[in-house]
């Protein structure tokens, strides 16, 4: 049975559920599946080596962060043909994030809403988590972890809880992903203004010289940003990103507008929107930031990604690799492949 196939039969079963019951559902599942090693999972990565920021990308579709918030999952994720994996957003204590319902399936859409509010269980745990997971141990592939703020950390410790996570992940992190564009931490995208930009990523660059000392290991931190900024913040951001010497930027998170799902059912839940409303927005970021970093500057591509066409068209725009993750809800793992195969096709052409 084909991964397709198998994935037409589930879906109408996990879609009966609530979206949060289905996903604590597959996500164990998942792992069963892969350590048991069932071949309709166990989709070897189509290989399409990407070098970027110093790695050797197995191919250029990632699975984007928050699907694993505690890196507990990464040896099934892994089996789906992913060419890396980025875990996360931890926060450097453990929290419950926001009461349930907190997560909304607008099908007509090909959407999700999602108010999170970084449920996890805190650094410690997530890096005994990444450490046990034979992906980590063999050196199997690229993975990215992603770091965030307590909900509860006032907003002038913010940089303390961003560092606090750096240092705790930077050993296990192929990269590290600093997230300050979730909406549903309080005040969290301020941190995309100027002055405050200015102070976080001078503390990261510092912070990530000395752990590249300690370790004699060089590790990339890229910033991922929201798809809500206009062409003045955007530049705001891309001088910052070159002033710093980030080593990348991933773009873009869910968004905060509703315009394209209007009287959809759930369309007024507040939290971030992701899928297919959100794609013209992260590319329309996207081609900005290519143009304002020059044509050299790592970017990761992520946002609305449901076909082959819409991951090329995040390359056309001027990303170097893509991620996903609604897209993964709506056409199970066959879309990772078919993705991956139709980049490395575009590559090799
Ligand atoms: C339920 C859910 C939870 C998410 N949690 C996180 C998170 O913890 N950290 C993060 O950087 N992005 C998070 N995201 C954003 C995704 O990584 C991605 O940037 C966004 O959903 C757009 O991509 P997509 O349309 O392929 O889903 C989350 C998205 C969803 C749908």
């Amino acid at each position: 049975m084909s991964d397709k196939l198998l994935y037409a039969l589930a879906r109408p079963l996990l879609f009966s559920l609530d979206p949060e019951t289905a996903h604590n559902l597959t996500l164990p599942l998942l792992r069963s599946a892969a350590s048991l090693g069932l071949p309709q999972l166990m989709s070897r990565p189509v290989q399409d080596v990407r070098p970027l920021m110093g790695l050797n990308f197995p191919n250029a579709v990632g699975l984007a962060a928050g699907l694993d918030k505690d890196g507990a999952y990464i040896d099934g994720l892994s089996a789906l043909g992913f060419g890396f994996i980025e875990v996360g957003t931890v926060t450097p204590r453990p929290q419950p994030g926001n009461p349930r319902p907190r997560m909304f399936r607008l099908p007509a859409a090909n959407a999700l809403i999602n108010r999170m509010g970084f449920n996890n269980g805190g650094v410690d745990a997530f890096v005994r988590n990444v450490q046990s997971s034979r992906f980590y141990q063999e050196k199997r592939g690229v993975l990215g972890l992603n770091i965030g703020k307590n909900a509860d950390t006032p907003m002038e410790r913010a940089t303390d809880d961003y560092l606090h996570c750096l240092h705790s992940v930077y050993p296990y992190a192929s990269y590290v992903t600093v997230n300050i564009s979730s909406p549903n931490t309080k005040n969290l995208r301020q941190l995309q203004q100027a002055s405050e930009l200015d102070n976080l990523l001078a503390k990261l660059k510092e912070t990530q010289s000395r752990l590249a000392d300690q370790h004699a290991r060089y590790v990339p931190v890229v910033l991922k940003i929201a798809p809500d900024l206009d062409n003045e913040q955007v530049s705001t951001i891309a001088d910052a990103l070159l002033r710093h010497r980030m080593d990348g930027v991933v773009a873009t998170n869910t968004t905060i507008a509703r315009d394209a799902v209007q009287g959809l059912p759930h369309a007024e839940e507040a939290g971030g929107l992701s899928g297919a409303p959100v794609r013209e927005r992260s590319d329309r970021i996207i081609r900005s930031l290519r143009t304002l970093l020059g044509k050299d500057f790592p970017i990761i591509g992520v946002g609305g990604i449901l076909s082959a066409g819409d991951a090329q068209a995040k390359l056309s725009a001027g990303a170097n690799l893509v991620q996903l993750y609604t897209g993964l809800i709506y056409r199970g793992p066959a879309l990772v492949r078919e993705c991956a195969q139709a980049l490395a096709g575009d590559h090799l052409s």
